[in-house]
């Protein structure tokens, strides 16, 4: 019944079935709802086998030589930053690829060579990954101004209007993601112009945006955008990417150089010549075994059809937010609120809430994480490394959170003590390649079968020691 009125409300889910064939083949390995395509993606047996396939053909080596081993590895990593390339439409003119091993990487990589100082700010949206946080202290060891611009409730955007005012015609760096890992909502696009018009560079964090949605970097220019593999494809982890514009890389100044990433290099008269591409930015040895890989995954999964993802991705986050919003205990009153948009309107498959007891007090999302792990469910709760997000979501004013850094804190508990929260963090359910209706199902059936009509008690649980 309930599928039913599923594919009459979202009809185009029916042109996804290619998708459950898959769940059943490629996918099968995931024996429990899998509810967290957000933290991380999932990855096909296939690729696995290519994996495995490949390492079994040839003898790889370390890429910073001449040797047959050496070259087969250079070639292979050249190979997949064009793949990289192509995924997202760069010209190869205009971007380059710098492996990193992760998002947070490929942040540091920017943060710690911009040109910060006096003359050139830091703006930000309050949105943003830790990881996107953390170049503010760059920008501040720097003498820069920071600027944060703030998120309008009950969806959690940022005015159109504050944008502007924050891009004050100077020049800097501003900083935001393509989609929020906390509420979902994708920010536009159409800012990246915008703070170029006003003189900034852009770094535009895709990490939680990449995995359904395309990037066109023919149309779109951002500066630097970073990106985690293991978000998109599954697998391989420790790999990400900055992809960067080689006329805002020229701008960078690195603070040191390492092995692979210098042109020549003197110890006796302490002199170094970086090199001249994209090298300079990867410091040590690549990983070379692991970087195909990413090139196997995007073939994969644009066989697959990033469309196809997107659309499924989009008719489950809808459903989800339907039933979410009728949720109700016996006495009328909603089991449920949700942080950020409530319709699909410019947002993504990424959806975080908190449940409301009968009496309208939030339910303890440690008490959710380890129920829902006990019926086999993974979800994610906390705070998701996105303060802003959850500052904006909790409505906390300035001078609370003032007074927490004046005091000092030193867990998290002590944090949310000080400034009067009533949770330390929400529940979160993010969508990908691999989610079936069956999945959303299972979910409700486990929220309204657990927590209709119960109190929220909080007693017996672990303290929280970090965000
Ligand atoms: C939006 C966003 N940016 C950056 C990151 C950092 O990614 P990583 O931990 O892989 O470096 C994440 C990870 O969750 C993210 O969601």
């Amino acid at each position: 019944m309930a599928e039913l009125n599923f594919l009459d409300r979202y009809p185009s889910y029916r042109d996804t079935t290619r998708l459950d064939e898959l769940r059943a083949t490629e996918y099968s390995h995931l024996d429990h709802v899998y509810l967290d395509y957000t933290g991380a993606g999932v990855y096909a047996q296939a690729q696995l086998r290519a994996h495995h396939e490949r390492l079994g053909s040839r003898t790889f080596g370390n890429p910073h030589s001449e040797n047959p081993a050496s070259v087969a590895s250079t070639e292979l990593v050249d190979s997949a930053r064009r793949a990289v390339l192509r995924f997202l439409n760069a010209d190869p003119a205009e971007y380059a690829v710098i492996f990193t091993p992760n998002a947070s990487g490929a942040c540091r990589l920017v943060g710690e060579a911009y040109p910060f100082g006096r003359g050139r700010d830091l703006v930000m949206t309050f949105d943003n990954h830790n990881s996107v946080n953390g170049i503010r202290e760059f920008a501040r060891r720097a003498g820069s101004r920071r600027r944060y611009v703030p998120l309008v409730p009950p969806d959690l955007r940022v005015a159109s209007a504050a944008v502007d005012a924050a891009l004050k015609p100077r020049k800097g760096l501003f900083a935001f993601p393509a989609q929020s890992n906390f509420t979902g909502v994708q920010h536009p696009l159409s800012w990246v112009e915008k703070a170029h018009d006003n003189g900034y560079d852009v770094l535009l964090d895709v990490a939680a945006y990449l995995p359904a949605n395309p990037l066109d970097l023919s149309r779109v220019k951002p500066d630097f955008v970073p990106i985690s593999w293991y978000k998109v494809l599954g697998y391989p982890t420790g790999v990400g990417c900055l992809v960067a514009r080689r006329d805002a890389l020229a701008k960078l100044r690195r603070p040191w150089f390492a092995g692979g990433t210098i042109a020549a290099v003197s110890v006796g008269a302490e002199w170094h010549q970086l090199a001249p591409d994209e090298t300079a930015f990867e410091d040590g040895t690549l990983n070379f075994l692991h970087i195909p890989d990413v090139e196997f995954g995007l073939s994969w999964l644009t066989a697959i059809g990033p469309e196809l993802i997107r659309e499924r991705v989009r008719t489950l986050t809808g459903w989800l937010l339907d039933r979410l919003v009728v949720l109700r205990h016996a006495n009328g009153n909603p089991m449920c609120h949700i942080y950020g948009p409530t319709g699909l309107d410019h947002r993504g498959g990424t959806v975080a809430f908190n449940l409301l007891d009968p009496d309208g007090r939030i339910v303890d999302e440690r008490l959710v994480a380890t129920e829902a792990a006990t019926q086999g469910l993974s979800l994610r709760t906390g705070c998701f490394c996105n303060p802003g997000a959850g500052e904006g979501a909790f409505d906390i004013g300035r001078r609370q959170l003032r007074g927490s850094a004046r005091w000092g804190v030193r867990t998290i508990d002590d944090y949310l003590t000080m400034i009067g929260l009533p949770s330390g963090g929400a529940v979160r359910v993010s969508f990908g390649v691999a989610s079936t209706f069956g999945d959303v199902q299972r979910l409700l059936d486990f929220l309204e079968g657990t927590y209709r009509d119960r109190g929220a008690d909080a007693a017996g649980l672990a303290p929280r020691l970090r965000c």
